[in-house]
Protein backbone atom coordinates (compact mmCIF):
# COMPACT_ATOMS: atom_id res chain seq x y z
CA UNK A 1 0.00 0.00 0.00
CA UNK A 2 1.55 3.13 -1.23
CA UNK A 3 1.36 6.10 0.94
CA UNK A 4 1.67 9.76 -0.82
CA UNK A 5 2.29 12.64 0.81
CA UNK A 6 3.77 15.87 -0.91
CA UNK A 7 5.32 19.16 0.42
CA UNK A 8 1.71 20.67 0.71
CA UNK A 9 0.73 18.26 2.89
CA UNK A 10 3.79 19.23 4.95
CA UNK A 11 2.61 22.79 5.16
CA UNK A 12 0.32 24.80 7.50
CA UNK A 13 -2.64 25.23 4.81
CA UNK A 14 -3.58 28.61 6.70
CA UNK A 15 -3.42 27.34 10.13
CA UNK A 16 -1.23 29.30 12.49
CA UNK A 17 0.44 26.05 13.73
CA UNK A 18 0.52 22.78 12.51
CA UNK A 19 -0.58 21.14 15.66
CA UNK A 20 -4.20 23.09 14.97
CA UNK A 21 -4.00 22.16 11.11
CA UNK A 22 -2.96 18.40 12.40
CA UNK A 23 -5.69 18.58 15.09
CA UNK A 24 -8.69 19.90 12.12
CA UNK A 25 -7.15 17.06 9.85
CA UNK A 26 -8.87 14.40 12.05
CA UNK A 27 -11.95 13.49 10.75
CA UNK A 28 -9.97 12.95 7.25
CA UNK A 29 -7.50 10.57 9.30
CA UNK A 30 -10.55 9.02 10.42
CA UNK A 31 -11.59 8.74 6.57
CA UNK A 32 -8.32 7.80 5.30
CA UNK A 33 -7.93 4.70 8.45
CA UNK A 34 -11.23 3.38 7.31
CA UNK A 35 -10.79 3.54 3.61
CA UNK A 36 -10.86 0.02 2.25
CA UNK A 37 -10.97 -1.56 5.76
CA UNK A 38 -14.42 -2.19 5.77
CA UNK A 39 -16.59 -4.16 3.07
CA UNK A 40 -19.13 -5.79 3.13
CA UNK A 41 -19.64 -6.15 6.59
CA UNK A 42 -16.66 -6.82 7.56
CA UNK A 43 -13.18 -5.35 8.76
CA UNK A 44 -10.81 -6.06 6.01
CA UNK A 45 -6.77 -5.72 7.91
CA UNK A 46 -4.98 -8.31 5.42
CA UNK A 47 -1.77 -6.98 7.43
CA UNK A 48 -3.02 -9.67 10.43
CA UNK A 49 -3.74 -12.27 8.29
CA UNK A 50 -0.32 -14.00 8.17
CA UNK A 51 -0.19 -13.58 12.12
CA UNK A 52 -2.57 -15.99 14.78
CA UNK A 53 -4.67 -14.68 16.75
CA UNK A 54 -2.60 -14.29 19.65
CA UNK A 55 -3.23 -15.61 23.11
CA UNK A 56 -1.95 -12.71 24.98
CA UNK A 57 -0.94 -9.32 23.77
CA UNK A 58 1.85 -7.12 24.59
CA UNK A 59 1.56 -3.60 23.58
CA UNK A 60 5.19 -1.45 23.59
CA UNK A 61 4.86 1.92 23.32
CA UNK A 62 5.99 6.09 24.49
CA UNK A 63 4.12 8.66 25.33
CA UNK A 64 1.27 9.12 23.13
CA UNK A 65 1.05 6.14 21.58
CA UNK A 66 1.37 4.42 24.67
CA UNK A 67 -2.20 5.89 25.90
CA UNK A 68 -3.23 4.75 22.20
CA UNK A 69 -2.23 1.47 23.64
CA UNK A 70 -3.84 1.76 26.87
CA UNK A 71 -7.51 3.27 25.29
CA UNK A 72 -7.01 -0.13 23.27
CA UNK A 73 -6.53 -2.43 25.83
CA UNK A 74 -10.19 -2.50 27.22
CA UNK A 75 -11.67 -3.10 24.10
CA UNK A 76 -9.20 -5.73 23.07
CA UNK A 77 -9.83 -7.80 26.76
CA UNK A 78 -13.52 -6.85 26.38
CA UNK A 79 -14.78 -7.49 22.55
CA UNK A 80 -11.78 -10.21 21.18
CA UNK A 81 -11.25 -11.71 25.20
CA UNK A 82 -7.62 -11.04 24.56
CA UNK A 83 -5.57 -10.95 27.53
CA UNK A 84 -3.65 -7.56 26.88
CA UNK A 85 -0.52 -5.86 29.35
CA UNK A 86 0.62 -2.57 28.08
CA UNK A 87 4.34 -1.55 28.76
CA UNK A 88 6.17 1.93 28.72
CA UNK A 89 8.84 1.19 26.10
CA UNK A 90 11.56 2.15 27.84
CA UNK A 91 10.90 0.22 31.29
CA UNK A 92 10.15 -3.17 29.23
CA UNK A 93 13.12 -3.03 27.23
CA UNK A 94 15.30 -3.15 30.40
CA UNK A 95 13.04 -5.64 32.73
CA UNK A 96 13.81 -9.48 32.21
CA UNK A 97 10.31 -10.11 30.77
CA UNK A 98 8.05 -13.34 30.52
CA UNK A 99 7.16 -14.08 27.10
CA UNK A 100 4.45 -16.97 27.03
CA UNK A 101 3.83 -19.15 23.75
CA UNK A 102 0.81 -17.73 21.67
CA UNK A 103 2.85 -14.17 22.21
CA UNK A 104 2.63 -10.94 20.57
CA UNK A 105 3.98 -8.02 20.83
CA UNK A 106 2.62 -4.97 19.40
CA UNK A 107 4.37 -2.06 18.88
CA UNK A 108 3.00 1.35 18.13
CA UNK A 109 4.74 4.30 16.91
CA UNK A 110 3.96 7.53 15.07
CA UNK A 111 7.80 7.73 13.88
CA UNK A 112 8.83 4.23 13.90
CA UNK A 113 12.17 5.97 15.18
CA UNK A 114 11.75 5.54 18.72
CA UNK A 115 14.95 4.19 20.49
CA UNK A 116 13.18 2.15 23.31
CA UNK A 117 10.83 1.34 21.18
CA UNK A 118 12.89 0.09 18.57
CA UNK A 119 14.40 -1.59 21.62
CA UNK A 120 11.83 -3.47 22.57
CA UNK A 121 11.33 -4.86 19.07
CA UNK A 122 14.75 -6.56 19.25
CA UNK A 123 14.03 -7.86 22.84
CA UNK A 124 10.86 -9.75 21.85
CA UNK A 125 12.91 -10.94 18.55
CA UNK A 126 15.66 -12.43 20.38
CA UNK A 127 12.64 -14.23 22.59
CA UNK A 128 11.40 -15.17 18.84
CA UNK A 129 7.75 -13.32 19.61
CA UNK A 130 6.37 -12.19 16.42
CA UNK A 131 6.10 -8.41 15.99
CA UNK A 132 3.28 -6.18 14.82
CA UNK A 133 4.03 -2.82 13.83
CA UNK A 134 1.57 0.29 14.33
CA UNK A 135 3.44 2.91 12.08
CA UNK A 136 2.54 5.80 10.71
CA UNK A 137 6.03 5.89 8.45
CA UNK A 138 6.40 3.93 5.64
CA UNK A 139 9.75 2.54 5.65
CA UNK A 140 10.65 3.62 9.14
CA UNK A 141 13.06 1.63 11.38
CA UNK A 142 10.23 0.18 13.33
CA UNK A 143 8.47 -0.62 10.57
CA UNK A 144 11.38 -2.71 9.08
CA UNK A 145 11.57 -4.09 12.16
CA UNK A 146 8.23 -5.56 12.35
CA UNK A 147 7.22 -9.04 11.01
CA UNK A 148 3.81 -6.79 9.81
CA UNK A 149 3.04 -3.92 9.87
CA UNK A 150 -0.53 -1.78 10.11
CA UNK A 151 0.05 1.82 9.33
CA UNK A 152 -1.62 4.42 10.28
CA UNK A 153 -2.18 6.36 6.79
CA UNK A 154 -2.23 10.13 9.21
CA UNK A 155 0.11 11.62 6.56
CA UNK A 156 3.01 13.49 8.06
CA UNK A 157 2.89 14.70 11.66
CA UNK A 158 4.98 18.19 11.87
CA UNK A 159 3.84 19.17 15.48
CA UNK A 160 5.71 18.02 18.14
CA UNK A 161 2.79 17.33 20.40
CA UNK A 162 1.19 14.50 18.68
CA UNK A 163 -2.20 14.53 17.96
CA UNK A 164 -3.98 13.28 14.52
CA UNK A 165 -1.46 9.82 15.36
CA UNK A 166 -3.60 9.19 18.26
CA UNK A 167 -6.63 9.69 16.58
CA UNK A 168 -5.12 6.95 13.85
CA UNK A 169 -4.14 4.75 16.19
CA UNK A 170 -7.47 4.76 17.94
CA UNK A 171 -9.39 3.90 15.03
CA UNK A 172 -6.98 0.93 13.77
CA UNK A 173 -6.60 -0.37 17.43
CA UNK A 174 -10.35 -0.48 17.15
CA UNK A 175 -10.48 -2.58 13.52
CA UNK A 176 -7.77 -4.84 14.55
CA UNK A 177 -10.22 -5.44 17.85
CA UNK A 178 -12.83 -6.24 15.69
CA UNK A 179 -10.93 -8.84 13.17
CA UNK A 180 -9.25 -10.28 15.91
CA UNK A 181 -12.36 -10.51 18.02
CA UNK A 182 -14.47 -12.04 14.42
CA UNK A 183 -11.77 -14.77 14.05
CA UNK A 184 -11.45 -15.88 17.45
CA UNK A 185 -15.71 -16.23 17.32
CA UNK A 186 -16.16 -14.19 20.50
CA UNK A 187 -17.35 -10.65 19.02
CA UNK A 188 -21.23 -10.65 19.15
CA UNK A 189 -23.13 -9.14 16.46
CA UNK A 190 -24.72 -6.65 17.30
CA UNK A 191 -21.18 -4.85 18.46
CA UNK A 192 -19.73 -5.50 14.85
CA UNK A 193 -22.44 -3.95 13.57
CA UNK A 194 -22.87 -0.69 15.36
CA UNK A 195 -19.41 -0.39 14.75
CA UNK A 196 -19.20 -0.82 11.17
CA UNK A 197 -22.22 1.29 11.19
CA UNK A 198 -21.43 4.31 13.42
CA UNK A 199 -17.48 4.56 12.19
CA UNK A 200 -18.28 5.90 9.14
CA UNK A 201 -20.48 8.58 10.81
CA UNK A 202 -17.88 10.06 13.05
CA UNK A 203 -15.68 12.12 10.97
CA UNK A 204 -18.43 14.18 9.92
CA UNK A 205 -19.76 14.42 13.45
CA UNK A 206 -16.03 15.25 14.29
CA UNK A 207 -16.08 17.73 11.45
CA UNK A 208 -19.05 19.88 12.45
CA UNK A 209 -18.34 20.17 16.05
CA UNK A 210 -14.65 20.85 16.34
CA UNK A 211 -15.08 24.24 15.78
CA UNK A 212 -17.35 24.37 18.33
CA UNK A 213 -15.03 22.28 20.84
CA UNK A 214 -12.19 24.69 20.53
CA UNK A 215 -14.34 27.75 21.24
CA UNK A 216 -14.82 26.53 23.93
CA UNK A 217 -11.45 24.96 25.10
CA UNK A 218 -10.65 28.82 24.54
CA UNK A 219 -13.02 30.43 27.14
CA UNK A 220 -11.94 27.84 29.33
CA UNK A 221 -8.02 27.93 29.07
CA UNK A 222 -8.23 31.26 29.56
CA UNK A 223 -10.57 31.18 32.48
CA UNK A 224 -8.11 28.65 33.97
CA UNK A 225 -4.61 30.20 32.64
CA UNK A 226 -3.68 30.89 36.16
CA UNK A 227 -3.59 27.28 37.53
CA UNK A 228 0.04 25.87 38.76
CA UNK A 229 -1.56 22.18 38.47
CA UNK A 230 -4.27 20.42 37.00
CA UNK A 231 -5.28 16.92 37.53
CA UNK A 232 -7.14 15.13 34.55
CA UNK A 233 -9.41 12.49 35.61
CA UNK A 234 -11.29 9.45 33.99
CA UNK A 235 -12.24 5.79 34.56
CA UNK A 236 -11.93 3.35 31.77
CA UNK A 237 -11.21 4.44 28.55
CA UNK A 238 -11.34 7.93 29.79
CA UNK A 239 -8.69 7.22 31.99
CA UNK A 240 -5.84 6.58 29.33
CA UNK A 241 -7.72 10.34 27.17
CA UNK A 242 -7.27 11.59 31.17
CA UNK A 243 -3.35 10.60 30.49
CA UNK A 244 -2.91 12.24 27.37
CA UNK A 245 -4.79 15.36 28.23
CA UNK A 246 -1.92 15.90 31.00
CA UNK A 247 0.56 15.14 28.34
CA UNK A 248 -0.52 17.68 25.99
CA UNK A 249 -0.99 20.47 28.40
CA UNK A 250 2.32 19.54 30.07
CA UNK A 251 4.14 19.39 27.08
CA UNK A 252 3.26 22.42 24.88
CA UNK A 253 2.22 25.19 27.70
CA UNK A 254 4.15 24.00 30.69
CA UNK A 255 1.56 23.84 32.94
CA UNK A 256 1.83 20.71 35.38
CA UNK A 257 -0.72 18.26 35.21
CA UNK A 258 -1.17 14.78 36.45
CA UNK A 259 -3.86 12.71 34.81
CA UNK A 260 -4.84 10.22 37.22
CA UNK A 261 -7.72 7.13 37.45
CA UNK A 262 -10.65 8.80 39.20
CA UNK A 263 -11.51 6.05 41.59
CA UNK A 264 -7.59 6.55 42.53
CA UNK A 265 -8.37 9.95 44.24
CA UNK A 266 -9.39 9.52 47.20
CA UNK A 267 -6.31 6.62 47.94
CA UNK A 268 -4.18 10.16 48.56
CA UNK A 269 -3.99 12.27 45.74
CA UNK A 270 -7.64 14.43 46.86
CA UNK A 271 -5.18 15.97 49.38
CA UNK A 272 -3.67 18.41 47.02
CA UNK A 273 -6.90 20.00 45.97
CA UNK A 274 -7.92 23.33 46.60
CA UNK A 275 -8.71 26.48 44.21
CA UNK A 276 -5.00 26.72 42.93
CA UNK A 277 -5.50 22.82 41.34
CA UNK A 278 -8.30 22.75 39.26
CA UNK A 279 -9.47 19.08 38.07
CA UNK A 280 -10.36 18.24 34.51
CA UNK A 281 -12.82 15.62 34.80
CA UNK A 282 -14.19 12.85 32.17
CA UNK A 283 -17.63 12.48 33.16
CA UNK A 284 -19.69 11.28 29.79
CA UNK A 285 -23.01 9.33 29.96
CA UNK A 286 -21.43 5.98 30.80
CA UNK A 287 -21.81 2.87 33.13
CA UNK A 288 -19.06 4.88 34.98
CA UNK A 289 -20.87 7.90 35.46
CA UNK A 290 -22.12 8.06 38.72
CA UNK A 291 -18.86 6.57 39.93
CA UNK A 292 -17.61 9.68 38.51
CA UNK A 293 -19.99 11.84 39.62
CA UNK A 294 -19.19 10.89 43.07
CA UNK A 295 -15.04 11.73 42.73
CA UNK A 296 -16.34 15.29 41.45
CA UNK A 297 -18.64 15.84 44.34
CA UNK A 298 -15.46 15.03 46.48
CA UNK A 299 -13.59 17.51 44.49
CA UNK A 300 -16.06 20.38 44.61
CA UNK A 301 -16.22 19.65 48.49
CA UNK A 302 -12.31 20.76 49.36
CA UNK A 303 -12.96 23.75 47.19
CA UNK A 304 -11.90 22.34 43.80
CA UNK A 305 -12.89 24.09 40.60
CA UNK A 306 -13.95 21.65 38.11
CA UNK A 307 -13.99 21.74 34.00
CA UNK A 308 -16.26 18.64 33.71
CA UNK A 309 -16.67 17.01 29.83
CA UNK A 310 -19.77 15.54 29.40
CA UNK A 311 -22.29 14.34 26.98
CA UNK A 312 -26.17 15.49 26.78
CA UNK A 313 -28.20 14.67 29.33
CA UNK A 314 -25.13 13.29 31.32
CA UNK A 315 -23.95 15.87 33.47
CA UNK A 316 -23.28 15.31 37.07
CA UNK A 317 -23.83 18.46 38.83
CA UNK A 318 -21.23 20.23 38.15
CA UNK A 319 -21.28 24.32 37.18
CA UNK A 320 -21.34 24.99 33.31
CA UNK A 321 -20.13 21.67 32.41
CA UNK A 322 -18.20 21.23 28.75
CA UNK A 323 -21.19 19.53 26.69
CA UNK A 324 -19.78 17.54 23.93
CA UNK A 325 -22.58 15.98 21.36
CA UNK A 326 -23.05 12.23 21.96
CA UNK A 327 -21.34 9.00 20.09
CA UNK A 328 -22.04 5.19 21.17
CA UNK A 329 -19.80 3.38 23.32
CA UNK A 330 -15.79 3.98 22.67
CA UNK A 331 -16.28 6.15 19.70
CA UNK A 332 -17.27 9.13 22.57
CA UNK A 333 -13.12 8.78 22.83
CA UNK A 334 -13.07 10.57 19.18
CA UNK A 335 -14.67 13.80 20.45
CA UNK A 336 -12.78 13.62 24.04
CA UNK A 337 -9.91 13.72 22.30
CA UNK A 338 -10.03 16.82 20.05
CA UNK A 339 -11.63 18.26 23.41
CA UNK A 340 -7.96 17.79 25.67
CA UNK A 341 -6.10 18.74 22.17
CA UNK A 342 -7.39 21.92 21.85
CA UNK A 343 -7.86 22.76 25.47
CA UNK A 344 -4.29 22.47 25.58
CA UNK A 345 -3.48 24.03 22.02
CA UNK A 346 -5.71 27.56 23.82
CA UNK A 347 -3.57 27.15 26.77
CA UNK A 348 -0.23 27.33 25.07
CA UNK A 349 -1.48 30.08 22.45
CA UNK A 350 -2.75 32.20 24.80
CA UNK A 351 0.00 31.55 27.81
CA UNK A 352 2.83 32.65 24.05
CA UNK A 353 4.40 29.32 24.25
CA UNK A 354 6.39 27.84 20.74
CA UNK A 355 3.64 25.90 20.23
CA UNK A 356 4.53 23.52 17.43
CA UNK A 357 8.35 23.66 19.24
CA UNK A 358 8.01 23.36 22.58
CA UNK A 359 11.44 23.73 24.47
CA UNK A 360 13.87 20.51 25.17
CA UNK A 361 11.48 18.46 23.13
CA UNK A 362 11.88 16.64 19.74
CA UNK A 363 9.77 15.21 17.62
CA UNK A 364 11.09 11.64 17.54
CA UNK A 365 13.55 10.37 20.43
CA UNK A 366 16.02 8.03 18.59
CA UNK A 367 17.88 8.58 21.41
CA UNK A 368 17.65 6.74 24.60
C1 LIG B 1 3.43 13.16 22.30
O1 LIG B 1 2.78 14.38 22.08
C2 LIG B 1 4.94 13.32 22.31
N1 LIG B 1 5.41 13.98 21.17
C3 LIG B 1 5.66 12.01 22.61
O2 LIG B 1 5.19 11.55 23.86
C4 LIG B 1 5.48 10.87 21.58
O3 LIG B 1 4.17 10.38 21.61
C5 LIG B 1 6.44 9.73 21.96
O4 LIG B 1 7.76 10.23 21.90
C6 LIG B 1 6.29 8.49 21.06
O5 LIG B 1 6.62 8.84 19.75
P1 LIG B 1 6.33 7.78 18.59
O6 LIG B 1 4.83 7.55 18.56
O7 LIG B 1 6.84 8.41 17.35
O8 LIG B 1 7.06 6.49 18.95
Amino acid sequence: KHISWDVQAAQKDGFKHFMLKEIFEQPKVIRDCLTGRIQKGRVVLPELDALNVPQRLTVVACGTSYHAGLWAKYLLESWARIPVQVEIASEFRYRDSVFLPGDLVLTISQSGETADTLAAIRIAREAGVPILGLCNVVGSSIARESDAVVYTQAGPEISVASTKAMCSQMVLLLLMTLSWGVRKGVLQGEILERCLHDLPLLPDQLEAELPTIREKAKTLSQEYADARSFFFLGRGQNFPLALEGALKLKEISYIHAEGYAAGEMKHGPIALIDQHFPTFAMALGDELLQKVASNLQEVQARGGRIIALVNPGASPAVENPWVLSDAWGPLKSFLVLPAVQLFAYEMAVYLGKDVDQPRNLAKSVTVE
